[in-house]
């Protein structure tokens, strides 16, 4: 730790996505038993990497929720034997909060690539495969939730439509890259505004994208989309039938411009300066691009980790653990953990 920043000194990530691809989505009885078998081995590896023993630790941090409750079960179990066994202190860390800490690991400005250190207060979008959270940090560990998904997270839309165009999962990084050589501007796929909140709702343009592709590009016109709450901008137009990169750009956009839209408005609205993006989809190319030149515009800083950080990692567990430790938090070691855990602020020690 250096001051308000975490240095990581290992950070092995042990997937099992691979077991997962055939069956189109990840298979929770395939992640529990996956995750059984390859824990052991990954802390054998992170603790041999960081070249620490047991009885250099003070404390272990481990995800209490939201998440898969086999998965959050396994690794829950190790981290107790672990605080247990050596006597140091145990933290059941919010996996929403340990993206947005990932931040404070390393961060860059979306505009000049500089690397930012960011402070509080600050707007976060989590962007990731269950979530789609607008939060106010007023302080640290103090998460004001403005607006959610109505429906489907964004990573979930980037997901489904990879699938509709019949691209590996999981999609959103190889949707990304389809959409890299089309034309964004190529389907006016509808993007709902959700009005009166600060909720997003992605399951209407993910049926256009449906329609579209079984129907044709004229006959995805009518689509009415009456999304959860949300009004529509724009349906699919009609004409010829567009290139998959093109689609695949389109859909993209769509979700982006959504996100974008929302947040710079969240930003300005309750005053703040800095934004930063958290989750896999804060990995998209087209979704750092169009906030890089959209906060320019509105005099706003925005920042993100780097993808590997974004993603999935122990590293960003480690990070808010350390916040909480900092800030006095103790977790008991009759701890359970939580499907749908809720971001809740941490009350000063
Ligand atoms: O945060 P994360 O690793 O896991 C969850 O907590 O869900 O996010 C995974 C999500 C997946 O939906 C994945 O397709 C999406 O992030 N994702 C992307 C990109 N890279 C990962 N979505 C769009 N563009 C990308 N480049
Ligand atoms: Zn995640």
């Amino acid at each position: 730790m250096l001051g308000d920043h975490c240095r990581v000194l290992s950070n092995v990530v042990s997937s099992s996505v691979e077991f997962h691809r055939r069956y189109g989505g990840i298979v929770p009885e395939i992640a529990s038993r996956k995750q059984v078998e390859l824990i052991g081995p990954a802390l054998a590896q992170a603790m041999e990497q960081a070249g620490v023993g047991f009885g250099d630790l003070d404390a272990v941090a481990v995800t209490a929720g939201p998440g898969l409750v086999g998965s959050l079960v396994v690794g829950m179990c190790a981290a107790k034997a672990i605080a247990f066994a050596r006597g140091i202190v145990l933290l059941g860390v919010n996996h929403l909060e340990a993206h947005i800490y990932a931040n404070w690991i390393e961060s860059r400005s979306l505009g000049d690539d500089a690397p930012l250190k960011p402070t509080v207060p600050c707007l976060v979008l989590i962007v990731s495969g269950g979530h789609s959270d607008l939060v106010l940090m007023k302080d640290h560990l103090q998460y004001d939730l403005l607006g959610r998904t109505r429906d489907d997270a964004a990573g979930e839309a980037f997901d489904k439509g990879a699938r509709l165009l019949g691209l590996p999962y999981p999609g959103g990084a190889a949707l990304d890259e389809l959409a890299r050589t089309g034309d964004p501007a190529a389907v006016a796929f509808p993007r709902a505004r959700v009005p009166g909140s600060w909720d997003f709702s992605f399951s209407g343009v993910k049926t256009a994208l449906a329609r579209y592709l079984e129907r044709g590009p004229s006959l995805a016109l009518g689509i009415a989309l009456p999304t959860s709450g949300g009004d529509i901008l724009s349906a699919a137009k009609g004409g010829a039938a567009a290139a998959p990169a093109d689609i695949a750009a389109s859909y993209q956009e769509a979700i982006v411009a959504t996100l974008v839209e929302k947040t710079l408005d969240a930003a300005r609205e309750f005053g703040v300066p800095r934004v930063l993006l958290a989750g896999g989809v804060a990995c998209n190319s087209r979704l750092r691009q169009v906030f890089a030149e959209r906060a320019d515009r509105a005099g706003l800083l925005v920042a993100a980790p780097p993808p590997g950080l974004c993603t999935d990692n122990a590293a960003m567990i480690a990070c808010a653990g350390w916040f909480l430790l900092r800030a006095g938090v103790r977790s008991p070691m009759d701890m359970d953990v939580s499907a749908s855990l809720a971001l809740t602020s941490r009350a000063p020690a």
